[in-house]
């Protein structure tokens, strides 16, 4: 959406609560670290038979050159399995990202990493990660939180102490993990973070120091494996392909800070879109929804009509190939058998329409009236691109026998609904449902949730909106069924945490 709008609208009805100096030009130095891995430790799902680990060994404390990772299969540490030593330096901020592999399907691990000298070890934090079942087989369910929108000064990260304490299998993050700029952070500013906009590699490394070196978030990267994909605020507001060309230095110095500091394996240069099968029971799918876009229509205060463009499927927001891998995926998991699909999608795939045009009695007017008419909330997201939109609703009713469901963010709101193969067809069947989960930290109340929450109708409309609260979103599925619940926070004060504030059941 565009944030500017959203900023103006927030900071009237929210209020401001600053904290803290001025913007300024460039990034501060921060306080100095006193521990020797001052952003914990974190662990990346990958495949059945490898994870990710990874750390970071702060120099200022712990000059060392090498650090040793130790693989368990007890919590104590006490088995151990695998083990190595591997270097570390300044070239990637001195952090470490370890692919550990020959490991056994569908269990736990603990980890931890060990550095200094013969005198004087220091241990890091113990994390707990997991392989995935094997493709073959039928796990009995698949537990997963889902979250987005992290703004650091906005909130405390209350949801991420709950998430540490949950029974997971691992956490999905939908991006805006780090606010490369003050201007979101400037709504809501409970707690203090360096008010500058980032736009080198130690710029974006700053802030990825920052964020990380909350006790909370890094209890629930200890305690869960992450899936993790980028939405816009890991590089710039809003940013679509084009800015590969426009200013190169910039993405590469965002991408370069992203795969250092996050537990996900590269596998071909900045992709990021990948698919993770759990057993037979889910085939989750995380969607890079950035760097193959094309610019998004125009739209005015950030909304706009619905034209012929948007409804063109050459109008794409995943890219042809990428889009060509998640039908072909979508294919191949129910050719195999798969009871869920889990399309992990950083934007919203429901349309967020204020003003529906597409009716019958206006189509008997204009026969030649574009599909889905209406005036929609927030061009730059899926309803920039809804003709792609259709196609992927579409191949879902026509090439999926599988449950669909879609766990989105970026909104800084709650929702949750069901999309039909054509949302202007009353007779069209209902092909997945959505839940967007709220965000974790990043000022909530945007001006579609104030308008449906204020009396207003969104067309399709929703089974529960919220737009007051924060917070994320815990799903299991089950071969006969998916519980999703909503947890809610008002995270202005450290020891706020989460309560539900919506469950359902689907089948
Ligand atoms: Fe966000």
């Amino acid at each position: 959406m565009d944030r500017r709008e959203f900023m103006r609208f927030s900071a009237t009805t929210a209020g401001l609560m600053v904290i803290g100096g001025a913007a300024t030009g460039c990034a501060p130095d921060p306080a100095p670290p006193t521990t020797a891995f001052p952003q914990g430790v974190a662990s990346g799902l990958h495949d059945h038979q490898a994870v990710v680990l990874w750390t970071r060994v702060e120099p200022a404390v712990l000059p060392v050159d090498e650090v040793t990772w130790l693989l368990s299969t007890s919590p104590d540490m006490s088995e151990i399995v695998a083990a190595d030593t591997v270097p570390v330096s300044a070239a990637s901020d001195h952090t470490v990202k370890v692919l550990v592999e020959l490991l056994d399907p569908d269990r736990s691990y603990w980890y931890r990493f060990v550095a200094g000298d013969d005198t004087s070890q220091v241990e890091s934090p113990i994390g707990r990660t997991r392989t995935l079942p094997l493709p073959s087989s039928n796990p009995p369910s698949l537990r997963l939180a889902f979250a987005s929108c992290q703004s650091f000064a906005s909130g405390w990260y209350g949801a991420w102490r709950d998430v540490a304490a949950r029974e997971l299998d691992a956490v999905v993050h939908l991006g805006d993990y780090i606010y490369e700029s003050p201007s979101i952070q400037l709504l809501r500013r409970v707690r203090e973070e360096p008010l500058f906009e980032a736009r080198s590699v130690d710029d974006y490394r700053t802030k990825y120091r920052h964020y990380r070196a909350d006790p909370d978030l890094q209890a629930a990267h200890a305690a869960h494996p992450w899936i993790i994909v980028w939405d816009d605020h890991e590089l710039h507001n809003d940013w679509d392909r084009s800015i590969i060309d426009t200013d190169r230095a910039r993405y590469d110095a965002a991408m370069q800070a992203w795969f250092e500091y996050q537990p996900v394996w590269p596998v071909d240069g900045n992709r990021i879109h990948r698919s993770h099968r759990w057993g037979r029971l889910a085939q989750i799918f995380m969607l890079d929804e950035r760097q193959y876009r094309v610019p998004p229509v125009d739209s005015l205060f950030g909304g706009g009509f619905m034209g012929p463009e948007a409804a063109s499927p050459d109008q794409t927001m995943l890219g042809l190939a990428q889009r060509a891998w998640l039908l072909d995926g979508i294919s191949e998991a129910s050719a195999d058998g798969v009871r869920w699909n889990v399309i992990g999608s950083p934007q919203p795939a429901s349309p967020l329409r204020v003003v529906d045009l597409d009716t019958p009695e206006l189509r008997a007017l204009e026969a030649t009236l574009v599909k889905h008419a209406g005036f929609y909330f927030g061009m730059d997201s899926w309803d920039s691109y809804a003709g792609e939109r259709d196609l992927i609703l579409e191949h879902l009713r026509s090439q999926s026998t599988a449950g669909t469901t879609f766990l989105s963010g970026d909104i800084h709101a709650f929702f949750a609904g069901a999309l039909q193969a054509d949302f202007d067809d009353d007779h069209s069947p209902v092909v997945a449902h959505e839940f967007t989960g709220g965000s974790i930290a990043s000022a909530p109340g945007g001006p579609h949730t104030a308008l449906v929450e204020g009396g207003g109708r969104l067309s399709p409309g929703f089974d529960f909106v919220n737009g007051t609260r924060n917070g994320y979103g815990v799903v299991e599925y089950r071969p006969g069924s998916a519980t999703v619940t909503f947890m809610g926070l008002d995270p202005v004060w450290p020891g706020a945490m989460p309560a539900p504030i919506y469950s359902t059941t689907i089948a």
